[in-house]
């Protein structure tokens, strides 16, 4: 019987394991697919003098800067889909990337992938 837990209990954390490692395969993928990545990367590059502004915040970063507050995954994912405008006020990221602010998405990415997206980006800031 113990047998049986141990095994069980080794397939379940491999599950979880696997799991983790598939959703991160699926929103890379994702993120591939409707274009994110050509601006944006998962890690911030280091810092160092001679080194550009990246284009656009890191998923880490943003995971971190939205960590705790609730409402970030719908506000962020309306930004995803209408773009963050030229606009001071829609900038959150200004003086920290290079490109002067995102276009809208709507036509690469549908809401719900956009959800999904950023429900896994706000997730990185471990
Ligand atoms: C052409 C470059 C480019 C592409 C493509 C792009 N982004 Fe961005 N993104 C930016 C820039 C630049 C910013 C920072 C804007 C600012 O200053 O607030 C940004 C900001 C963001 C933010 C943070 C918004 C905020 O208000 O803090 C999220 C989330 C985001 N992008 C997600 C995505 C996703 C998801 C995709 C793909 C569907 C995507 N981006 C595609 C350039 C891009």
């Amino acid at each position: 019987m113990r047998v049986l837990f141990a095994a069980l209990f080794i397939a379940a954390g491999q599950r979880l394991a696997y799991g983790a490692d598939a959703l991160r395969e699926e929103m890379l993928n994702l993120a591939n697919d409707k274009s994110c990545s050509l601006c944006h990367s998962i890690e911030s590059p280091k810092a160092s003098a001679d080194r550009l502004l990246p284009f656009a915040p890191a998923w880490k970063d943003i995971a971190r800067k939205y960590r705790g507050q609730k409402e970030a995954e719908d506000r962020l994912t309306r930004i995803v889909l209408g773009g963050t405008g030229a606009s001071p006020d829609g900038r959150h990221w200004q003086n920290k990337v290079r490109d002067p602010f995102m276009l809208s998405n709507a036509s690469e990415i549908s809401e719900v992938d956009a959800r999904r997206l950023m429900h896994w980006i706000l997730s990185l800031d471990q």
